[in-house]
């Protein structure tokens, strides 16, 4: 019998290219999400990707009335929990903000859950978990830390799911922790799409080849690296999305959870993305040299082994794709005239 998954967050960026991943694996989605920052378009363009419709349940998190009702209307075999704030800087504002949607949202989730019976979920967490290390590449056991009340939220959910796990064998949990997602889906219909200024690198290169904003600003170009610029492991989104859906498999063929990096094991440079953005749009784009940003690091990359042992999952996209599916999504954005 076809199975049916809850993802919470499902509009959003990560969640939209994981609700495609999981209909062409041949899962029902149900979309809950309340649409805060996510574009209202997005449920039509994943009918035009899937072919298609799609089930959408508009509501928030934190209205248990409306998380028991999509419980009670499907019979959800489990969940992805996409649904949460994000941006570290506005978190470092808001911390209260992050703490209601990132931990209480958890809880109530957990909470309607248990209630429903269902006891499988895969969480969306992040390499902003790992504390400040020279030693690379990462791996799980590396040592824990928190520099923002974003990545509080993110590593107390882990910690809230380990003692929820232990305290009943039935639930399991996949904790995915992202190292840096970029790209967009290869149809150019659903991508990144930031309100604003974006904070990130992608999207702000992406802004600066649709000529919205005149030129990066690139962070730094002092740090001990190759070129002086820093370093990240950028995984595409459509990997992420198919890592999503090998967790989700793993743990509904009751094989218990687990808590695994999602990345390249590779990292590159700003310089380094900067140029393939350059060569994927055709013209060199312009960027200034900046001081560095506060609280960033030189250089980190995943040791992506354990997700590969236990899920069999490879990232198989690298920084050409990332850009070419950017440049193509952004393109196509403004061409439809819904940016
Ligand atoms: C950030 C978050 C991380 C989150 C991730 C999502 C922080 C401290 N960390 O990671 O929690 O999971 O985004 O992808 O914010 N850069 C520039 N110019 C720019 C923007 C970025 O030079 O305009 C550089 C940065 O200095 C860094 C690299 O690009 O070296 C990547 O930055 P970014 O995309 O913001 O991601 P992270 O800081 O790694």
């Amino acid at each position: 019998m076809t199975q049916t998954i809850l993802l919470t967050g499902g509009a959003g960026y990560i969640g939209s290219h994981t609700y495609v991943a999981l209909i062409k694996s041949g899962y029902n989605v149900v979309i809950y999400d309340n649409f805060s920052n996510a574009r209202a378009d997005v449920p039509a363009r994943l009918e035009l990707i899937t072919g298609a419709p799609v089930t959408v349940w508009r509501g928030d998190l934190l209205d248990g009335h409306s998380l028991n009702a999509v419980f009670a209307a499907h019979k959800i075999d489990a969940v992805i929990h996409f649904a949460a704030k994000k941006a570290v800087g506005e978190s470092v504002r808001l911390p209260i903000d992050y703490f209601q949607t990132n931990i209480t949202g958890l809880l109530a989730l957990l909470e309607a859950m248990n209630t429903a019976g269902v006891h499988n979920l895969v969480y969306s967490s992040s390499a902003t978990v790992y504390a400040e290390t020279e030693t690379l590449p990462i791996d799980e056991d590396a040592p824990l830390g928190f520099a923002s009340p974003y990545a509080f939220t993110k590593l107390a959910g882990e910690q809230i799911m380990a003692q929820v796990a232990a305290s009943n064998p039935a639930w399991a949990f996949g904790i995915l922790r992202y190292f840096n997602p970029a790209g967009a889906h290869e149809s150019g219909l659903i991508g990144e799409d930031p309100n604003g200024i974006p904070n990130n690198l992608l999207p702000y290169i992406a802004k600066v080849a649709t000529g919205d904003l005149p030129a990066l600003n690139i962070f730094g170009n002092d740090y001990p690296t190759p070129d002086g610029t820093g370093m990240r492991d950028y995984i595409h989104v459509e990997d992420l999305a198919q890592g999503h859906v090998l967790s989700l498999a793993a743990l509904l063929a009751g094989k218990g959870g687990h808590l695994l990096n999602l990345g390249t094991g590779i990292g590159f440079s700003v310089m380094d993305m900067l140029q393939t953005y350059s060569r994927a749009c055709g013209r060199d784009l312009p960027y200034v040299i900046a001081p560095r940003r506060d609280g960033d690091l030189a250089a980190y990359w995943a040791d992506p082994a354990r997700a590969q042992a236990v899920l069999g999952f490879t990232a198989t996209r690298g920084l050409e794709d990332i850009c070419t599916s950017s440049w193509n999504w952004v393109k196509r954005r403004g061409n439809m005239g819904t940016s």
